[in-house]
């Protein structure tokens, strides 16, 4: 098995490293940070995701991992280099290839003849073609390998996926990095690095896409009278709908399909093209969540002065502590601005500090403590506890009892018994 080199351990970084030698490779990690190669060397594992700890323990034992800050060092060695770096969210909205460009100045002389460079980052479309330009060496091959990791399931996502997309202009790069992926059960898309590039955002702008539509319908049910559970429980029975992302919410957030969506608009303006839908896409998950927040604002119009809510829920999705753009923290926003005083419970969340949020979120460490007072809860983040809940002793604490399950989670008839006044997304 041939070395290994990542550059970046963060979450795809680390994801991507620590699961290839889990698949029996020699890697060696490099990341400027030196606290964090520190801890890791020390098998501590800096993000939470299932099972990601153990493996990197195991690996760490298996001398098949190592953590080093110096990307130099880690390329001298290695056949393949993964550039696991951020492309954070440029002034234009498109992914910003600084870190890319930059370590590629870098490690440039340093690369072994005949290796291949493999960006697993999601970088903009036909970028490869810069980065390949920026290589600038003969001997030296590209290779797009697009991730499809989800937060919370990212070994999972990594090591049984539904699919591999490897893009190259080069048959051989190409089959030499399918060849590394070889004890992984799944197809392989083989294409070109521009096809692979698009294929990410594509895939994650269709997702959107979808979960933009359902939302609409949960608001079509609301007016209608419909119940939006049942009616997405006989959509998704069709495998041309499938069940997947067909669960409403307060909308969708997180790290990846904010950006990915607006650097596909981005690119497809900039290139000529106006893609209307997937503009609309975007403005309605904005509305979704501005929808929602008026619609718990009037839910505490009776309240004289001290109208206060409590959300169970801040993270963007359960599973995660990750509060990039999470519509739950959107809302939370509004509704602060509004004059109502928002606490919150949510089981991986203890301190707002770092996230600039704790002037206008009060943070606290049980669903029980976030409801004293309050008229209002309202479920935002699916985690499986809420549904343990025992309605009766919460609205005890409570100054009116009203619940809004935004993510169709808990058992109406049990809220109801216990004298609330049940609304939900897609319900009225
Ligand atoms: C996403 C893509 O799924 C992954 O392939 C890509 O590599 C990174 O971006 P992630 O950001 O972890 O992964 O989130 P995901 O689990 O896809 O959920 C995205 C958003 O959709 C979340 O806000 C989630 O709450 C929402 N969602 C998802 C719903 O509202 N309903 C659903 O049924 C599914």
């Amino acid at each position: 098995m041939s070395e290994i080199a990542v550059l970046g351990a963060g979450y795809v970084g680390l994801t991507t490293a620590v699961c290839l030698s889990s698949l029996g490779h020699s890697v060696v990690v490099s990341d400027v940070n030196h606290g964090k190669i520190a801890s890791l060397n020390d098998g501590k594992c800096p993000i939470f995701e299932e099972s990601l700890e153990e493996l990197l323990q195991q690996c760490i034992e298996e001398s098949r991992i190592r953590f080093i800050s110096n990307n130099c060092d880690a390329v001298k060695d290695s056949d393949y280099v993964f550039l696991c770096l951020p492309t954070p969210e440029g002034e234009l909205g498109e992914a910003d290839m600084q870190f890319v460009l930059s370590v590629i100045d870098e490690v440039r002389t340093h690369l072994r003849s005949g290796a291949i460079v493999i960006t697993k980052s999601t970088v903009p479309i036909g970028a490869s073609a810069d980065v390949f330009k920026r290589i600038g060496r003969d001997d030296v091959s590209y290779v797009s390998n697009p991730e499809f990791l989800r937060e919370g399931t990212a070994v999972q996502d990594f090591l049984d996926p539904d699919r591999i997309v490897i893009g190259s202009t080069s048959d051989k790069a190409a089959s030499r990095v399918g060849m590394l992926y070889s004890r992984i059960s799944a197809p392989i898309v083989y294409t070109d690095p521009i096809s692979a590039e698009t294929i990410k955002y594509a895939s994650n702008s269709f997702l959107a896409t979808k979960l933009s539509f359902i939302n609409g319908l949960a608001s079509v049910c609301e007016v209608v009278g419909a119940d939006a559970d049942e009616v997405l429980r006989g959509m998704g029975m069709d495998t041309r709908i499938g069940e997947s992302y067909l669960r409403p919410g307060p909308g969708w957030g997180g790290s990846c399909f904010p950006k990915d969506t607006k650097a596909l608009l981005m690119t497809s303006d900039a290139r000529g093209f106006d893609f209307g839908l997937l503009r609309s896409v975007i403005d309605a998950n904005s509305r979704h969540i501005d929808r929602i927040s008026q619609r718990l604002n009037s839910m505490l119009d009776k309240e004289s002065d001290d109208r206060c809510i409590a959300l169970l829920g801040l993270a963007f999705k359960a599973g995660t502590d990750d509060l990039r753009d999470s519509p739950a923290v959107e809302i939370a926003r509004r509704l602060h601005r509004f004059g109502i005083s928002v606490r919150a419970f949510d089981p991986a969340i203890s301190d707002l500090s770092r996230w600039g949020l704790a002037e206008e979120i009060r943070v606290c460490g049980s669903a029980s403590e976030a409801v004293q007072g309050a008229s209002v809860v309202a479920v935002l983040t699916e985690w499986p506890e809420f549904q343990q809940i025992d309605p009766s002793s919460l609205g005890q604490l409570m100054k009116r009892r009203v619940v809004f399950d935004g993510r169709l989670l808990l058992a109406r008839r049990d809220w109801e018994s216990a004298g609330f006044t049940y609304v939900g997304v897609g319900r009225q």
